[in-house]
């Protein structure tokens, strides 16, 4: 055991469900081994300052099954910079606070691992994002959550669609990651998922119409990812495509945006920010530093900052492979 004394924790980046059990998991767990815990609002931004409170076990009651994050979230700009980060050490050392707990997706652990580095602190990631695009974890916090929302609109959409025999371009989140998308069609029962990780020299669109979709179904949804990775995409991109190239077919757009992050987290979720709080405590008694707590066939991982961030996350191309057999 280290003389960790008080730690951390903050959520940054774009909010996700399931944050706040992390929160609680850190939280709890800490003061359970006679750790301090100081909650640290508004991201880095807050950090650097100084919005920062003690936290006792009833500051985090009653939040697990609350979506968003009570310690607010911010994409700072500042943290960016040199300056902003010895700031934030500063801040830190002023409050006592000698590890940090950082919850957030690619860019929050990028910003962790750099103030690592630069200050010698003791810095645990959190993958918490609904893209789930960090490497070295099967899922992320949020994700679940999203997935679920998504399925429930494109379950409402399909009636629309089905009555009145139109194809749906739905417009999912996930940055430049297609788990969302690719996910979502399979448990949506779509026709298609536009991907940014599908073979960019197959024409997707052309894929999906080729495979003759019309002949057997009267309706379609095709999920889309919101990634424009090459300049183009959306589901706006493949819709105005349709209306041009097969001006038979009635084409109509859904972008189902922040909806996809609100929300209550579902069990699954709740439990997997549980066990990876409780483990980000852990990785600090352990003197770990500089690295993403993930889950990998059941098992708490310890994934090293550059890995998580570095590589990318490939999708399972089985997972193509269900969708295209399946969608026929
Ligand atoms: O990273 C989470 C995410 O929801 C992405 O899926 C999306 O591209 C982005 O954040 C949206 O960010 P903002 O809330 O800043 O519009």
């Amino acid at each position: 055991m280290n003389s960790v004394k008080c730690i951390g924790v903050l959520t940054s980046g774009g909010d996700a469900p399931g944050m706040n059990a992390a929160i609680r998991a850190v939280t709890r767990t800490a003061i359970c081994r006679g750790i301090k815990v100081k909650g640290i609002y508004r991201g880095y931004e807050g950090l650097i300052n100084d919005e920062i409170k003690e936290f006792t076990t009833e500051d985090v009651s009653n939040i697990i099954q609350r979506g968003g994050t009570i310690l607010k979230t911010a994409r700072s700009k500042e943290f960016m910079t040199v300056e902003g980060r010895q700031k934030a050490y500063e801040v830190m050392k002023a409050e006592g606070i000698d590890a940090l707990v950082v919850i957030g997706g690619n860019g929050s652990i990028t910003g962790a691992g750099l103030f690592a580095r630069e200050h010698n602190i003791p810095c645990i990631g959190l993958p918490g994002t609904i893209d789930n695009d960090l490497y070295g974890t099967d899922t992320t916090i949020g994700y679940d959550t999203a997935l679920n929302t998504i399925v429930e609109c494109v379950d409402k959409i399909r009636d629309t669609a089905t009555s009145h025999n139109r194809i749906f371009f739905v417009e999912v989140m996930g940055r430049d990651a297609g788990f969302l998308a690719q996910n979502s069609a399979i448990a949506s029962g779509a026709e298609a998922a536009i991907i940014p990780e599908d073979d960019t020299d197959v024409d997707q669109l052309e894929k999906f119409i080729s495979r003759g979709i019309r002949k057997t179904k009267n309706s379609s949804i095709v999920i889309v990812s919101e990634s424009k990775k090459d300049g183009s995409g959306g589901a706006m991109h493949y819709a105005e495509r349709v209306m041009t190239e097969y001006p038979q077919y009635e084409v109509r757009v859904s972008i189902l945006g922040h909806l996809q992050r609100g929300g209550c987290p579902t069990a699954a979720d709740r439990i997997l920010a549980s066990r990876l709080g409780q483990a980000a405590v852990d990785a600090i008694q352990e003197d770990q530093r500089n690295v993403m707590i993930g889950i990998r066939n059941d098992e708490i991982v310890y994934v090293p900052f550059s890995k998580s961030i570095k590589e990318d996350k490939p999708i399972d191309r089985k997972l193509i492979r269900v969708l295209d057999e399946l969608s026929i």
